[in-house]
């Protein structure tokens, strides 16, 4: 299997490309990724280079991405941009990369017949009331809120049209909050976490009562290996390990692990648009193709994030300063 990962370089993408080597130790994996500010080499250092080789290049560059597809036996797409508040602030890189980008990839899968699996979020499906009994299911009607998650909702629907109408043998999943080690200073856990090792004080927006639903990144990468090798095509999968918590759960644990006061955060201004709540069934995966999350003790899997950032000050110290002169500027 010549594996090819668009995204490689990211959070979520590098957590694949680490776990893939650990697990499938006869496949070779090609890393395609432009390196923005969310992408580093660095997260994918240390791999033997006879398996694992790495492209510089933007997946909206059609002889690029051609090439790489050409050469592969099969892609996981997670490229894409991903933080809500740079999408409020800028969303002209999204919709590039997110459909023009999906776009290009989809054309080149359509031209040299290779498998795709593509990477995409529960925050296609809009938000949930706090006292919804329901969760999200593959059926649930897309209602993305913003131009994070409606690009995100567009290239999911691209990839829906050319399985019906390309034949193109995609399958897509959708995954909930990622959290583990390698993930940028912008989103949740690794700002507050960042910001207490600072000596800030950690920022919820809003009351703090918005829900997310947390994933290990390592268990969403168990997930797509598992649609990758046992999926259906043309079917979509949600990809959750049923751990709801608010944000003011999360800074207060946070802040209980790093030996804060549990109230040592402040409260800023919210985020336009702010979805309320998310929450994954994730049945269909679990019954269909066996998959089981591995980290089911959160508070476990955030000490030993938090762990992680405290041992790895030169990863992240290059992203802080930038970070956070975009949040001041926006008030968060
Ligand atoms: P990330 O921002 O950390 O990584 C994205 C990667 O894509 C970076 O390495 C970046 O350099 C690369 N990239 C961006 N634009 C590119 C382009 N035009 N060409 C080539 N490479 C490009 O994001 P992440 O959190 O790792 O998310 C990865 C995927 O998972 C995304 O598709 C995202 O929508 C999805 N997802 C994320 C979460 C989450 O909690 N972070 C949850 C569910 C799904
Ligand atoms: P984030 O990590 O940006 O992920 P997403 O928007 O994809 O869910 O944010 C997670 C939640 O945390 C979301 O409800 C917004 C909130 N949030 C804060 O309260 N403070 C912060 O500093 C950040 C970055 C996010």
């Amino acid at each position: 299997m010549n594996l090819l990962v668009t995204g490689g370089a990211g959070f979520i993408g590098s957590n694949f490309v680490h776990y893939i080597y650990g697990q499938r130790p006869d496949w070779h994996i090609s890393v395609y990724d432009l390196l923005t500010h969310a992408g580093s080499k660095k997260n994918i250092e240390g791999l033997d280079a006879s398996r694992v080789d790495f492209v510089q290049a933007d997946i909206c560059d059609e002889a690029s991405i051609d090439k790489a597809v050409s050469e592969c036996d099969a892609i996981v797409h997670f490229a894409a941009e991903s933080h809500n508040d740079n999408s409020l602030a800028s969303p002209w890189p999204f919709v590039n990369t997110n459909l023009v980008g999906t776009f290009r990839l989809l054309e080149s899968v359509r031209k040299h017949g290779k498998r795709l699996h593509h990477i995409s979020t529960d925050e296609v499906y809009g938000d949930l009331g706090l006292d919804d009994p329901a969760k999200f299911t593959p059926d649930t009607p897309y209602n993305p809120s913003s131009p994070y998650s409606s690009t995100k909702a567009g290239s999911d629907l691209l990839v829906r049209a050319w399985v019906r109408s390309f034949d193109v043998q995609a399958t897509i999943s959708n995954c909930s909050n990622n959290y583990g080690p390698y993930q940028h200073v912008e989103k949740l856990i690794p700002r507050q976490v960042t910001e207490i090792i600072e000596g800030r004080k950690p920022k919820l927006y809003g009351n703090g009562q918005n829900v997310r639903d947390w994933i290990h990144a390592e268990d969403h990468s168990s997930g797509v290996l598992a649609i990758l090798e046992k999926g259906k095509i043309g079917e979509t999968y949600l990809i959750g390990a049923n751990c709801e918590r608010n944000n003011k759960e999360v800074v207060e644990m946070i802040l209980e692990l790093m030996g804060k006061a549990k109230n040592d955060y402040e409260l800023v201004n919210d985020r336009p648009g702010h979805d309320l709540r998310y929450a994954i069934d994730a049945s269909k995966l679990m019954n269909e193709l066996g998959w089981r999350p591995k980290y089911t003790d959160f508070r476990q899997g955030l000490a030993n994030t938090i762990d992680w950032y405290k041992q790895n000050e030169d990863w992240w110290k290059p992203q802080k300063k930038v970070t956070e002169a975009k949040y001041k500027e926006l008030g968060r």
